[in-house]
């Protein structure tokens, strides 16, 4: 109980819904996704994927949210308090699949990083060539120290924002960041789709292929709708306990998934019609945005103006992200291990960068480090997009339906005495329909089924 006074929390309804849309608004909207549904069939993979945010991401991320507005503890506190201390074990996968994800992360923040200065310089928008392009990016990828230089200061930008604290920093900036991510968003979608060519790339994105469809699309999508709404590690638990008490937590979930996948189908939009436009083949890979849009851009009047845009809009999403999982790191440190706020965001600053550094070097000189056969970055991508997060989700989901007290849950979607329709199936959901088709999808994808 003492804890619920001293903590603090954001200021309403709308910073609720900014911050968390920042967690989940990120680089898997703007550079995974159009590339995951280019390669699984365009618009085909858009209906799965978009079935898989209203059946498995809303429930899950209503459970998260409520898990913490009631715990008003962090991802590990949060389970043993409300449950038993066993499934504090929970908490801990989430914690190490957000050290996991942000080694990754930071990297590819640290890429958009530096083709934004690029692109301010002029650097980058003088070649139209895709192959020096390619060729860039590659070098740069590779390069043992300039990749690392950007993504420490990335690291670094973001603990800045985390010591500030949760009110002036976490806050602040997402409300200063997001609705500029926004407008930069619009504007460039806009643009893309009024380019000569660019609706043949919006019938590949909004038509639907289901030739291209396999079983592991299915999970492809699952893991990009966690992986998006940033669900399954218990961030939306840790934002969730900033919430004020009597915010309606259901209606949170809804707008947070609503703004992030209507980001993801804008991206799409932006990306496709330009990609179209050029003539480049759509499943190019994670390099689609860093090697195909910038070949587009340069060819383009005001290429300087576009290409900065883009690239600062990919830095703001990336960094509204990296400070939510930070923040779920520092957090668990601050509050189980007793240290300073301070010293607990230093640690997790030092120990993701660090990471985020040897996930740089795998792709350069430490390229002969394996992990079943996958170098650090991707195996890093792998294990936690394919195991820790389905594995987490599926733990969230259990506890949310069979151990979390069924009135205290009720409580956080309904705070005064209402009909409850809605929390009836959105716990029948997470009691038998989430749980197993996580798993299903999880076996088939592991080979055993
Ligand atoms: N959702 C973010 C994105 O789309 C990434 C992210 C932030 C995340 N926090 C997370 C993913 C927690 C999984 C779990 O880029």
């Amino acid at each position: 109980m003492e804890n619920t006074q001293k903590r603090v929390t954001f200021g309403g309804k709308i910073s609720a819904v900014l911050v968390a849309a920042g967690s989940a608004v990120g680089l898997g909207n703007i550079w995974r996704f159009p590339y995951v549904a280019g390669e699984n069939g365009g618009g085909a993979f858009l209906i799965i994927y978009i079935l898989c945010i209203l059946i498995m991401g809303l429930p899950l991320m209503i459970a998260e949210f409520s898990i913490g507005s009631a715990s008003r503890h962090n991802a590990v506190g949060a389970f043993r308090t409300l449950g038993h201390r066993r499934w504090g074990g929970i908490g801990y996968i989430g914690i190490l699949a957000s050290v996991l994800i942000l080694g990754f992360y930071l990297v590819v923040a640290g890429w958009t990083a530096e083709y934004t200065i690029h692109s301010l310089t002029d650097d980058l928008v003088r070649q139209s060539d895709p192959t020096f392009h390619q060729r860039s990016f590659e070098a740069f990828i590779a390069h043992p120290w300039k990749p690392i230089f950007y993504s420490t200061l990335f690291a670094v930008a973001t603990h800045i924002i985390i010591v500030l604290g949760v009110k002036q920093g976490i806050e602040r900036a997402s409300k200063v960041m997001m609705p500029l991510l926004f407008i930069f968003l619009i504007i460039l979608a806009i643009h893309s789709m009024l380019m000569p060519g660019g609706m043949e790339g919006i019938r590949f994105f909004l038509t639907p292929d289901f030739s291209k469809v396999t079983p592991s699309s299915v999970l492809v999508a699952l893991g990009q709708a966690f992986f998006s709404l940033s669900i399954g590690l218990g961030t939306m638990i840790t934002y969730g306990s900033y919430f004020k008490p009597k915010t309606r937590v259901q209606d949170t979930a809804i707008e947070v998934s609503a703004i992030d996948t209507m980001v993801a189908m804008l991206a799409g939009l932006m990306v496709f019609p330009a990609v179209f436009s050029a003539g480049i083949e759509p499943g190019a890979g994670p390099s689609l945005v860093f090697i195909t849009l910038p070949s587009i851009f340069s060819s383009m009047p005001l290429s300087q103006l576009w290409s900065s845009l883009f690239f600062l809009l990919l830095v703001i999403a990336a960094l509204t992200s990296t400070i939510s999982l930070h923040e779920a790191i520092t957090a668990y440190m601050h509050e189980e291990w007793k240290l300073t706020r301070r010293s607990a965001a230093c640690i997790t600053t030092v120990l993701t960068a660090l990471l985020g550094a040897l996930a740089s070097l795998s792709l350069g000189i430490l390229d002969h480090w394996r992990i079943a056969g996958l170098n650090i970055f991707d195996a890093l991508d792998y294990v936690t997009a394919n195991i820790l997060l389905p594995i987490g989700a599926m733990l969230t989901c259990l506890f949310a339906g069979w151990c979390f007290d069924k009135q205290t849950f009720a409580s956080q979607l309904y705070p005064s005495c209402q009909p409850k329709p809605f929390f009836g199936l959105i716990r029948f959901m997470l009691r038998f329909c989430c749980p197993i088709i996580i798993l299903l999808i999880f076996l088939h994808n592991l080979g055993l089924l």
